[in-house]
């Protein structure tokens, strides 16, 4: 993130917190960054655990900001917007928006039409900086406001340009709630692990340390997935049996399946937020 540019947080919750870490990973001066959180406590911590900006209040925070990131829950967004939407200003900064499943049409609705707006969908793992985001910021934004929001989404860890909105919902399908799906394959493997003899911490350490290593032979080694797998099975051997069992079960078509629902919900909520 360019260091001249001011960040707003409204909302000094847990997405403020993580995205700020990873903004002051990657150099950001975090005294560059200002919060505002009706819960003092709130402010007070991430100004002595990072040294940000504490600010009075929500429209006190927009003046001095070239981007205000909204890192408060979807049902407070309503009232949030109403604040900034009063405030008066020639040029609004960029909204960044990291609630899933809601649209920045429903954004600029609220707003008016003047404010550019960003979505910037980060994941769980971006605590750690081994994060991803999906970024796609409405066509009116400047060049620099696009940077702006593209090295926010950097903040997780790593982040990637979707071209069209409605992909969205296939970011926070994937990547969003993807965790989830490898935590439980984990949890999984691990209770097997232990209801064929292991002792539970055996089972832990043998599930976790093999889906870190799997990650990262598929991160590191440029093979794809199908190639890594091919070469753990052979011909006759476990592997093999393991994964006809799953075939035959249906587990491809039924993790398709799951994954598309979850894309199917991010649209159903984005549609009753417009409603
Ligand atoms: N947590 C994650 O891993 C994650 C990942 C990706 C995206 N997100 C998204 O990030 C957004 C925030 O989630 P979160 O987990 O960070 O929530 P959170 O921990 O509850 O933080 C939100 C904070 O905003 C405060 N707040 C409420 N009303 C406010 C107002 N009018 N002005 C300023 N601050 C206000 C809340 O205070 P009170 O508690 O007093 O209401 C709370 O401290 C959500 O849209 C979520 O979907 C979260």
């Amino acid at each position: 993130m360019d260091h001249s540019i001011r960040l707003g947080f409204i909302g000094a919750g847990t997405a403020a917190e993580f995205m700020l870490q990873g903004l002051a990973r990657g150099g950001y001066p975090a005294n560059r960054a200002a919060v505002f959180d009706p819960d003092a406590d709130r402010c007070g911590a991430l100004r002595d655990i990072l040294g940000v900006t504490v600010a009075e209040s929500n429209q006190a925070l927009l003046g001095a900001v070239d981007a205000v990131v909204l890192a408060v829950k979807p049902q407070m967004l309503e009232e949030v917007l109403e604040e900034l939407e009063t405030a008066d200003m020639a040029s609004p900064p960029l909204v960044i928006s990291v609630a899933a499943g809601v649209r920045t049409g429903t954004l600029k609705r609220l707003l008016g039409e003047q404010w550019s707006v960003a979505r910037v969908m980060p994941n769980t793992p971006a605590q750690l900086g081994a994060g991803i985001s999906g970024v796609f910021v409405t066509p009116d934004a400047s060049e620099q406001q696009r940077q702006v929001a593209f090295d926010f989404g950097m903040a997780a860890g790593d982040a990637v340009w979707i071209p069209e909105e409605a992909l969205m919902d296939v970011v926070t399908a994937v990547s969003g709630s993807g965790p989830a799906y490898y935590f439980l394959l984990t949890e999984v493997l691990q209770r097997t692990a232990q209801e064929l003899g292991l002792d539970p911490n055996t089972a832990a350490r043998l599930a976790s340390a093999t889906a870190l290593g799997a990650a990262t032979m598929i991160d590191q080694t440029g093979q794809s997935p199908a190639i890594l797998r091919e070469r753990v099975t052979s011909p006759g051997g476990t592997t093999e049996r393991a994964l006809e069992i799953l075939r035959n079960g249906g587990f491809e078509s039924l993790f398709q399946e799951a994954v598309v629902g979850a894309a199917i919900r991010g649209r159903e909520l984005a549609e009753d937020m417009e409603d």
